[in-house]
């Protein structure tokens, strides 16, 4: 698809019925993505989920999809400092999901993990600029790699994860004149999330790109629906009409 210049649209699944529609509405790639700790679970960050709720997720999501790509994040503590421990986290995932691919946080400092991985023969995607899983590292959701060293080791790392063998990389939140120019050095697709639109394709957090969560409002998330509303309004005129007698009906009775 880089090749031809075609965009791939990307966008996170977490269950079966989202995964269902998302798959027939045409996505190319879906991300089982550990933001599922945040938008599914309620934690603050993505760091508490496990290697068996990212399981449960990616099974749930492959009995929805017929044609999409579906990766799974790989998460926290699964594959940071041991490349024993990632293979064994990977190969977890592909047997038990029966997911395509998985992706992990980082460059140089993964990469000994990253190898093992796809030595196996498992498809690895690559993330690098704001990686959410080292948020106590850097303290805050900002703009990353506005400075000419963090740039600079932006794009070493993208090389390097392209040289070890990973299929595609995900840029979150730098600079989109860095972005542009990481993506037209590199052969293998960038897909940026607050990246600008000179990279390959593009990923959002679905339930953030439906409106599910009216408190997150970064400058890169496009809402194309207004979900909070839509539920609020039916959930009140379900609580309504149960109330008021309304629900059931003669025909919606037996
Ligand atoms: O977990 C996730 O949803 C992600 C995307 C934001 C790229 O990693």
């Amino acid at each position: 698809m880089k090749a031809r210049g075609e965009k791939i649209a990307v966008l996170t699944a977490y269950d079966f019925s989202f995964a269902r529609v998302l798959d027939a509405a045409g996505l190319d790639v879906l991300l089982v993505g550990d933001s599922a700790s945040n938008v599914i679970h309620g934690h603050e960050t993505s760091v508490p989920i496990t290697l068996d709720q990212m399981i449960d997720h990616a099974t749930a999501v492959v009995r929805g999809v017929k044609r999409a790509l579906i990766v799974v994040d790989m998460p926290f503590g699964t594959y940071q400092g041991s490349s024993e421990i990632a293979l064994q986290s990977a190969v977890r995932i592909m047997k038990e999901s029966g997911a395509h691919a998985v992706k992990m946080e980082g460059g140089e400092v993964v990469i000994e993990s990253v190898r093992r991985v796809l030595s196996a023969g498992i498809p690895v995607m690559g993330h690098l600029g704001l990686t959410p899983q080292s948020i106590y590292k850097f303290g805050s959701y900002t703009v990353r790699a506005t400075e000419q060293e963090e740039a600079e080791r932006l794009m070493r790392d993208a090389l390097l994860l392209q040289e070890a063998g990973c299929f595609a990389i995900v840029l979150e939140k730098i600079p989109a004149r860095l972005a542009a120019r990481v993506a037209k050095r590199l052969t293998i697709p960038l897909i940026g999330i607050g990246a600008g639109a000179a990279v390959d394709g593009q990923v959002l957090v679905t339930y953030d790109m439906l409106g599910l969560n009216q408190e997150f409002s970064p400058r890169f998330l496009r809402r194309y629906a207004d979900l909070d509303k839509v539920m609020s309004e039916a959930f009140r005129h379900y609580v309504a009409d149960v109330k008021a007698d309304r629900f059931p009906s003669d025909d919606e009775s037996y």
